[in-house]
Parts: structure tokens; sequence; C-alpha cells
């Protein structure tokens, strides 16, 4: 409770540079190290880092052009390294069992065959996961195409990453990390600093959000009630914008938003605030502050048709997948999906290559709050408890979408590209660590 609210600024992520080029292919060098750095007033916080920086620096790519990346593993601890949302060969997709062993090298080629989205690298190694997010091995990974660069959106410097999360820190302002300790994460940190503020032009933005938590849902407003649009989901764009008062994301979700400060005279400060509990408000409930200082001139836009969505093709096949965890108590409760904990040994579905697919995802639980994302895949949302989803928030591709106790989705994915083995799994990440991870094959 005695950390400042307001009081640095929110730092921009800074890119991170190729270390070659050639025509076809972008190459990058980056090793998972400790470093010691500034997220709170006084002491340096010890961090696990892609490469010295918390969050990461950001990986700028582009559709059609490779992405190779060289990972050099300093850490005592094995590694893997997951580009969240990418279409990628099951070798580079960074599993929860191919890992990366201390003081080992290992490439990674994504062929950034998919339109743009924002992506995000983080740590799988399974059973650390968790951990290790919490601890810091998260970055941003922007694919951008033609399609995207071709609209008129608040683009420069008025298109500002925002990466989310909740930390624990004891007294000497080191990391505290407890498996499945969500109410003690009371402090939220944006771009690596807790609770910052950010001086805006009275003029539109875009914000691309990410929530980077392993546990906790935001559900983030304008302090003063004010709408927003929202532009884009997890895969990217969504057909049309979305006008809101609110955004939900949960753990791993992205959402990209125009917000439009020209309305607010120059000296005006608001918050954005997290209207979702559980948590001391006070603390958990403050995210950042916007405090507009200047005026500016804006060209851009938000267009009334920002994509065309890829066709949905007729699916041949239907699941029901169940996500439940034991909530009666136990110090060690378990996290199942169709009843079973995850077993890399076990393919839990086999999937024909080139087939559509509809999957009810159901969570099962009376109170436990779960999401399901699926590696490889952008799918869609077709229905919500049994409500068509047409359009909105959920109406664009998705790789990571929210299950409230006693909620279900229909989602509809087609597997192509690539066969081999891949996970499926809550992106809670304390419970895919706690068994909630399961294996499908492509063949
Ligand atoms: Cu973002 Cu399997 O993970
Ligand atoms: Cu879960």
């Amino acid at each position: 409770g005695t950390i400042p609210k307001y009081e640095v600024p929110m730092p921009r992520i800074p890119v991170l540079k190729p270390s070659r080029l050639t025509s076809g292919t972008s190459f990058f060098d980056v090793d998972m190290r400790e470093s010691d750095v500034q997220i709170l007033p006084g002491r340096k916080t010890r961090v696990l880092t892609y490469g010295g920086a918390f969050p990461g620096r950001t990986l700028l790519a582009t559709t059609g052009r490779r992405t190779v990346v060289s990972r050099l593993n300093t850490l005592g601890t094995a590694t893997s390294v997951h580009l969240h949302g990418a279409h990628v060969a099951p070798e580079h997709d960074g599993g929860p069992m191919d890992l990366i062993a201390p003081g080992d090298r290992r490439s990674y080629t994504y062929p950034n065959t998919q339109t743009h989205a924002n992506l995000w690298f983080h740590d799988h190694a399974h059973h650390h996961e968790s951990e290790h997010v919490y601890r810091g091995l998260s970055a941003f990974y922007l694919l951008s195409d033609r399609t995207e660069r071709s609209l008129p959106l608040p683009s420069g410097e008025f298109d500002v990453p925002i990466m989310l999360r909740d930390a624990r820190f004891d007294t000497d302002n080191q990391l505290v990390y407890v498996m499945d300790d969500f109410l003690n994460r009371n402090t939220i940190l944006v771009n690596g600093r807790p609770w910052p503020y950010f001086q805006v032009a009275a003029r539109k933005y875009r914000f691309r959000i990410l929530n980077s938590t392993n546990l906790r849902f935001f559900t983030l407003k304008l302090s003063d009630g004010g709408s927003f649009t929202q532009i884009g989901s997890d895969g990217g764009l969504l057909a049309e914008p979305f006008e809101t008062t609110e955004l939900r994301l949960s753990c791993g979700e992205r959402a990209d938003i125009v917000v439009d400060f020209a309305r607010y005279p120059v000296g005006t400060s608001l918050e954005l605030v997290n209207d979702n509990g559980p948590g001391p408000a006070e603390h958990v409930g403050k995210v950042l502050r916007f405090d507009v200082v200047r005026t500016a001139a804006d060209d851009s836009s938000v267009p009334a048709r920002l994509r065309t969505l890829p066709a949905l093709p007729t699916p041949t096949v239907e699941r029901t997948i169940d996500l439940r965890m034991d909530e009666d108590g136990r110090p060690h409760p378990n996290a199942y999906i169709d009843e079973k904990l995850y077993d890399h040994h076990r393919v839990d579905t086999v999937i024909q290559h080139g087939t559509t697919e509809l999957w009810t995802v159901r969570n099962v639980n009376e109170l436990a709050p779960h999401n399901f994302h699926m590696h490889l895949v952008q799918f869609r949302v077709l229905e919500r408890n049994g409500t068509p989803v047409t359009g909105g928030p959920e109406g664009g591709l998705k790789d990571t979408v929210t299950l409230l106790a006693g909620e279900s989705v229909k989602l509809q994915a087609t597997f192509k590209g690539y066969r081999g083995s891949y996970v499926y799994h809550c992106h809670m990440l304390d419970h895919s660590a706690m068994g909630m991870m399961a294996t499908m094959q492509i063949v």
C-alpha cells in the first residue's frame, strides 16, 4: 500500500533491433537473463528478462517476411519461448515440453504467413511458465501487413503498446511468487512501472493492450465513463469498429482501442480504471492516468470498415471440451481438461489436417473463472452461452476466450498449414501449471 500512484511516467516499450537482415528474413538475438531493473522507487528488482528489458523489447514483424530469433538461455532454469497467437511449425511453437536447457541456444523461425496481429512472447516451460512469466519473461511481437498499414489509424507516436500485469512485492522491492496467489498481487504494472501517468495530446491515440497477468481479468474503463472505440482483438482488426465504455481482457488476450482525447480540454486528467474485483479497489481498481497536456493536429480516423474477415468454411467435426478445477478448498487443487490432468505423453485430440471443427468449450466450475487458448490457430467465436456472436469485441479472430464460471462458447477453427502436436489450455497460467492443458495432434 505504500507504492505511490501516478508519480512515474508510463514508459514506451523500446523496439528490438534486428541483428541482421536478408532479402526475406529478419534475424534477432535475444538471450534470457536475470537483470536488476527499476520498477519501484528505491531498490531495484531482480527479474527474468528477454534481453535485459522488463518487459522485453517489442519485435516488429511484417506478414510475408520471415523472422528468426536466436535464443541463448543464460538462466539457471530451463525455458521455452512461445509466440502466443502465431501460426508456426510445431518445432518452433515453444510448447511446454520443448525446453531450452540452461546454457543452450536455439533458433525459432516464424514464417509470418498470417495476417496482422498483436502477438506476444512468453515463457511456456511446463510447471514453471507461471512463475517465469510472472518474473518477467514476456514481450510484444507486433505483426503488421498491408491491410493494416493502409488504414488512416493513429500511428507513430500515437500508436502505443500497453502491457498490463499485476505483482506482489516484498518490503525489499522484490517480486513474491506464490502459486495461485491472486489476491495478494495488489500492484498494477503498466509497461513495467506501477500505476504510471501518460501525457497525451488532445487527439486520437491507438492503444494496443495486452493482459499479461497469470490470473487477473481486467474490465477497463475511463474514469469519466467516456466511450472509446475497440478496433482490434487477438488476431488483428475487427471487421468494424465497436464503440464501447468498457474493455474486458482475460489473461493473454489483446485488444486495440482508439481513444479520442480531443473532447477533453488541455489540463484534464482522467484515469484508466479496472472495474473488476476481487482485491482492494484503491489498488487493483486503478491502472494508469492520462494527462491531456497539449493540443495537436490529427489527420487520423477510424474507418467504418476495418477489414474483411476470412470466410467461415463448413465444419465437419464437433467436439465438447470441459474445463474444471478443484474448488473444494483443498490446499493443492488440480485443474483438468475433460477430467484429465495434462500428460505430454498422451494425445487428447486427433485432428485431420485441413479440417474445420466446432468446439464447444464449457467452464463447468461453480465459482472459478477460466479462459481457453489454442495454439496454432486463430479461431472464431460463434456463440456464447448459446447466443450467437455477431460482431462486437468477440467477432474477430481470436486465440484466447474468456469463460466465467458456468459459461460456454462455441468456437470454429480450421487446422491447416502444419501437422504435429500443439497444446490447448487455460491461459490462467497457474491453472495450466496445475494440469489444465491438453494436446491436439494434427495428422
Ligand atoms: Cu500464451 Cu500456450 O500460451
Ligand atoms: Cu483456468
